[in-house]
C-alpha cells in the first residue's frame, strides 16, 4: 500500500467530496501502517522441520468429573443415541477431528480394575475412586469408550494401571484388546459382544508415576524398571502397538530431567515415546506474563529431547525415542471451588474450567509450539475433551464450544501436512518467567498434495496491530482463500450456555499476495489462520 492520492478532474461536487474522503482515508491508513510494529516471517519450500503426525491434534477423556457421565454418555439425555451417547457432543467432536483420544486416565488409571467396566451393566460394582475421591459407577467402560471412538472418527490411546498394578494385568488387557480369539481375555471379549479385536495401537504405561499424588507413585528407578517389563510383555502380546513412558508431571517437578534420564535408562529399548504434561494458569492476572508461556512449553519439548537423545548417546543406540505431549491445557479457573466440592459422590462438576478469550491465545500458542516441533512431538492430547477443563460442555439442555475450542479445531483441521522451518523476525517484550519473548508465534503447514498452505500465528502484543510480510516467490502460484481471526475486545470474554458465542472466529481482508510477496495484518491480541490455496 502507497499513500499516494488519487487525481479527481470532473467539476461534480459529489465526485470531488468522495476522492477528498477517499484520498483522507487512505493517507491515514498508509500513516497507520507506516506507524505499526512490523514483522517477518521466513520460510523456504525446502527447508522442512518434518511431517505433522495427526496424533498432535488427539485429546483426552478420563473418569474424571463429568467428562464421561453427563459428558460423552448419557443414558436418559434426549441428546442420547442408542448407546447411551450424546449425540450433541459427538457432532462437536467430529467438527474438531480428534484423531485420537487417550483413555481412561489420568490419575484414575493407577488404582483402576478395567474388569469392573466390561460385561452385562448390571453385574459391574460400584467402587471409590481414590484419584478424584468419588464414586465410579463402572456403567461406562472401555468397550463403550472403543465404541465411542468409532463413532467420534478417533483413535483409542489406552493407559494401563502401573500404580496399583502391573505388567500381568496390562498384559491380559492387551489380551482383552488386541487378541483375536482363543485364549480366556479375547474370548471373555467376544463372550461380552465384541466378536472382533479392538486393536488398540498406542499404550501409554501408566500416568505421571513421578507424581506424590499418584497412587502406586514410584521413584524414577522403580518406574523404569517396571515400564520396561510391561512394555516388553505388551510387546510380546502384540509387537504391532507403540508404549508411551510417563516422563514428569510438569517442568516445575523437582525430579524433572533426573526422572527423564533414569526411567529412559531402564527403559529405553522398551518404549516408542516419552510423556510431558503441562497446565498453565493466568493466577496473578498478567496476560503478557501468561501469553509468555508458550516460550516455556517450548523450552520444555527442547529439554526433554535432549535428555532423550543423551540417553541414546549412552547406550550407543540407533533407536530414536519421539514425545508424546499427551495432557496439555491452560488449568485454573476451577481450581478454588474444587477444593469445596463434595466428595464421594457421583460424577460431580469437577475441574470445570471457564475459559475466556486469552486463554484460547495462549491455546493457539501452545499449538503452534508442538507444531514447531513437528519432526520430535508425534502424540499430543489436549486435556480433556468434554466438561472437564474441556473445549466442549455439556449440560441436560445442550452443548456448546468454549473459547479454546477454536484455535484447537483450526489447528487439527488445516494443520496437516508438512511443516516449513519457520523463522520469525518480530518484536519482542520482557517477560519475567522467560526473557525475551517474541510478540509474534507463528508456523507454517504446507499441505503439497491439497495444494494448501497455512500460516497460523499469535500476536500477543495487547495494544498494537502488527503488519507482517513473507516472501512466498516459491509458492507464487498460490492466492490468499482466507483469513480467519479470533480476537475480541474484552480478555475475560468466555462462551457460556446463554451466551454460547460471544467468542468465534471472524473473516479479516487484510492478507494480499502478489507477485509471490505475502503481507497481511495480525491485529493486536489475535489468533490468525491465513489459508493460502493454490
Ligand atoms: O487432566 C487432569 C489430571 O491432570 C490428570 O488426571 C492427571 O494426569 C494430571 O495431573
Amino acid at each position: 500500500m502507497t499513500g499516494r492520492k488519487v487525481k479527481y478532474t470532473g467539476e461534480n461536487e459529489m465526485g470531488k467530496r468522495a476522492v477528498r474522503a477517499y484520498n483522507k482515508n487512505k493517507i491515514w491508513k498508509f500513516k497507520r501502517r507506516l506507524e505499526m510494529k512490523k514483522a517477518e516471517i521466513i520460510v523456504d519450500r525446502y527447508y522442512l522441520t518434518g511431517e505433522v503426525d495427526k496424533r498432535i491434534f488427539g485429546s483426552f477423556i478420563e473418569h474424571l468429573g463429568r467428562a464421561v457421565y453427563e459428558g460423552i454418555y448419557q443414558e436418559n439425555s434426549p441428546f442420547a443415541d442408542e448407546q447411551g451417547l450424546r449425540k450433541d457432543v459427538l457432532a462437536l467432536v467430529k467438527e474438531l477431528q480428534v484423531p485420537i483420544v487417550r483413555y481412561p486416565g489420568g490419575n484414575f488409571v493407577s488404582g483402576y480394575h478395567w474388569e469392573d467396566g466390561v460385561g452385562p451393566k448390571e453385574e459391574r460394582p460400584s467402587k471409590v475412586d481414590l484419584a478424584w475421591q468419588v464414586i465410579e459407577t463402572n456403567q461406562f467402560g472401555l468397550n463403550e469408550f472403543a465404541n465411542w471412538a468409532k463413532k467420534a472418527g478417533s483413535e483409542v490411546m489406552m493407559a494401563v494401571n502401573l500404580g496399583t498394578r502391573g505388567p500381568e494385568d496390562a498384559k491380559n488387557i492387551l489380551e482383552y484388546c488386541n487378541f483375536k480369539k482363543g485364549t480366556y481375555y479375547s474370548d471373555l471379549r467376544r463372550k461380552h459382544g465384541y466378536e472382533e479385536p479392538h486393536n488398540i495401537k498406542l499404550w501409554c504405561l501408566g500416568n505421571e508415576m513421578d507424581g506424590p499424588w499418584q497412587m502406586g507413585h514410584k521413584t524414577a528407578k522403580e518406574y523404569g524398571r517396571v515400564a520396561a517389563e510391561t512394555g516388553r510383555l505388551m510387546k510380546f502380546m502384540d509387537p504391532e502397538i507403540e508404549t508411551v513412558a510417563c516422563g514428569s508431571s510438569s517442568l516445575a517437578m523437582d525430579t524433572f530431567g533426573y526422572w527423564e534420564e533414569e526411567v529412559l535408562s531402564e527403559c529405553y529399548e522398551q518404549v516408542d515415546y516419552l510423556s510431558l504434561h503441562q497446565y498453565y494458569g493466568n493466577r496473578d492476572d498478567n496476560t503478557p506474563e501468561f501469553l509468555a508461556n508458550s516460550k516455556g512449553m517450548d523450552e520444555f519439548i527442547s529439554s526433554v529431547l535432549s535428555i532423550a537423545d543423551c540417553v541414546k548417546a549412552k547406550k550407543r543406540s540407533k533407536k530414536q525415542i519421539n514425545l508424546s505431549f499427551d495432557e496439555w491445557n491452560v488449568w485454573y479457573h476451577s481450581n478454588e471451588a474444587d477444593e469445596k466440592l463434595e466428595k464421594w459422590v457421583q460424577a460431580p462438576h469437577q475441574l470445570e474450567d471457564v475459559y475466556n478469550f486469552e486463554d484460547a491465545l495462549l491455546v493457539g500458542s501452545m499449538l503452534i509450539t508442538m507444531l514447531r516441533h513437528a519432526d520430535r512431538v508425534k502424540v499430543a492430547c489436549l486435556a480433556q475433551l468434554v466438561n472437564v477443563i474441556a473445549p466442549i460442555m455439556t449440560s441436560d439442555t445442550g452443548a456448546w464450544r468454549q473459547t479454546i475450542f477454536y484455535p484447537y479445531m483450526h489447528a487439527s483441521v488445516y494443520g496437516r501436512g508438512t511443516v516449513l522451518n519457520t523463522l520469525v523476525k518480530a518484536p519482542s517484550y520482557e517477560s519475567k518467567s522467560y526473557g525475551e519473548v517474541s510478540f509474534l508465534d507463528s508456523v507454517c503447514v504446507w499441505n503439497e498434495e491439497n495444494g494448501e498452505l497455512t500460516i497460523f500465528a499469535v500476536n500477543k502484543n495487547l495494544e498494537e496491530d502488527m503488519e507482517v510480510s513473507c516472501d512466498l516467490r516459491q509458492f507464487a502460484d498460490y492466492k490468499v482463500a482466507e483469513h480467519i481471526i479470533l480476537t475480541n475486545d474484552d480478555m475475560k470474554a468466555v462462551n457460556t450456555e446463554s451466551n454460547p458465542d460471544c467468542v468465534t472466529p471472524v473473516y479479516g481482508n487484510a492478507s494480499h499476495m502478489e507477485n509471490g510477496h505475502f503481507t497481511t495484518v495480525f491485529g493486536k491480541h489475535s489468533w490468525n489462520v491465513v489459508r493460502l490455496k493454490r
